[in-house]
């Protein structure tokens, strides 16, 4: 992890089937944004969120499924991309907690989908929350820690989600403010201004409640036939027909180059009959999505592989998570109690560190492959307890390093400098070893001048 990346972050619901609207607005653009060289991606399926939105718990494993399946298929690359499940990494659970109780009720009040529902109430003549979850209710809570918690910079998402962006920042910087601190990056809403949003069968934007969609991994059979019955205006073959208000070309366009769609504008112009032009459309987009299905059919079949892969992903992204929340635990007050006093801290932590194996702890320095310069902490026994980012100069891998030596005493600074995830790509999740062996350092470096003198 090097420091200076910009952190994009997206998450997608798993309670549906992925549809060609789904492939158009989201997953093609997000996995072209994930070859950014100056970006690192976090895309994590939310089905933590399925779960206010579907009570039916098939559905959410086969969503989570297929979405998983598609993404990879698509060319999403786990080496390159922090590619997780939301239910894998129980610091997020922890943090909506923290944030509930940082959170105005007042702005969730406010929140579309929550208003949305109570207007529908209303509208019914029934009670306001009548059917309304509090899951539903706290939903912006919840999203706003899939995003605070790996401090994303920005949110590639539809129009629809920038309020809950927007919420997400204002949680963020209310704990920041009542903490004191810069506990949480504010992130910002990405909106791709030049992503289609394609038309459903019924010429209404696509979307599963609509029920307009085409699923995205139909057999080409049924592909054609979906696209044989997407609706269109009576004008007989031969008639010139206008290109900017058809379904037809709105989907042939997004799937076309910009030479392919001049060639279909014209024949629009020159009365290509609605059956031909379909015919065109199938097979424009059938070969953009024939090598994917393929893959996609691999994948399905071997559900335990993408399982793996899954959890290895959450493994690596809670490498950042899990130190970030140990260091919120204590902004918030939820700390060891032998820290009460400060000057206790230091003795204490000096009783454990003598208390540890007689082979001491050691720090490495090295140059990766990357022409970056790293540091490595092991514990005596070889456990990795710290491993450095890359930074630019040699010299301040040896500066970082020596300040996390000389804090090795000063349990609330060593907690800072282990818990800075833009310089430690890599802690041991048992934070007090980790605190440990830095005071066993330290003290070994003080015995060590201490005899020189
Ligand atoms: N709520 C988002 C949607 O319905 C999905 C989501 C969950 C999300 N957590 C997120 C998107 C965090 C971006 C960031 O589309």
């Amino acid at each position: 992890m090097s420091h200076e990346k910009r952190r994009i972050l997206t998450g997608i619901t798993t309670s549906g089937t992925p549809h060609l609207g789904n492939y158009v607005g989201a997953i093609r653009p997000a996995i072209a944004a994930s070859r950014r060289a100056d970006a690192q991606s976090f895309y994590f399926l939310a089905d933590y969120h399925a779960l206010i939105k579907t009570g039916d718990p098939a559905r959410v494993q086969q969503s989570t499924l297929e979405i998983a399946a598609s993404w990879l298929a698509c060319g999403l690359d786990p080496d390159t991309v922090h590619f997780y499940r939301q239910s894998d990494i129980p610091e997020i659970p922890e943090l909506t907690w923290f944030l509930t109780c940082v959170t105005a009720k007042g702005l969730l009040n406010r929140a579309h989908a929550y208003k949305a529902a109570v207007d529908q109430n209303a509208a019914a003549g029934e009670d306001a929350d009548a059917g309304i979850t509090a899951g539903l209710y706290m939903y912006p809570v919840l999203m706003a820690a899939d995003i605070l918690i790996f401090n994303a910079h920005e949110v590639p998402v539809g129009r629809d989600q920038i309020q809950h962006i927007e919420m997400a920042r204002d949680i963020g910087q209310r704990f920041n403010h009542l903490y004191g601190g810069d506990w949480f990056t504010l992130p910002e809403a990405r909106i791709e201004e030049n992503v289609a949003t394609l038309p459903g069968t019924d010429g209404r934007k696509m979307s599963k409640s609509y029920d307009n969609t085409i699923p995205l991994w139909l057999p080409a059979k049924d592909l054609r036939k979906a696209i044989l019955g997407i609706v269109t205006d009576s004008r007989a073959p031969g008639e010139p027909k206008d290109p900017d208000t058809s379904n037809i070309f709105a989907i042939y366009q997004a799937f076309a180059s910009a030479e392919e769609t001049a060639a279909m504008r014209r024949a629009f112009a020159d009365g290509i009959a609605w059956g031909e032009a379909k015919q065109a459309l199938f097979e424009r987009v059938d070969a953009e999505l024939a090598p994917m299905r393929e893959r996609y059919e691999a994948l399905i079949a071997e559900p335990e592989r993408i399982e793996k892969l899954l959890l290895d992903g959450a493994r690596r992204v809670r490498e950042i998570g899990t130190p970030l929340l140990r260091r919120l635990r204590t902004a918030v007050g939820i700390r060891p109690l032998d820290e009460l006093h400060g000057n206790a801290t230091g003795a204490i932590l000096r009783d454990r560190a003598s208390s540890v194996a007689s082979v001491p702890p050691h720090l490495k320095s090295y140059r990766d492959a990357d022409g970056r310069f790293h540091f490595k902490f092991t514990d005596g026994d070889g456990t990795v307890l710290l491993e450095s980012g890359g930074f630019v100069s040699p010299r301040d891998a040896g500066q970082y390093a020596s300040r996390l030596v000389d804090a090795g005493d000063d349990a609330e600074a060593a907690r800072n400098l282990v818990g800075d995830t833009s310089a430690i790509a890599v802690a041991h999740p048992d934070l007090e070893r980790v605190l440990a062996a830095l005071a066993r350092l330290k003290a070994d470096k003080l015995a060590r001048e201490h005899a020189k003198k």
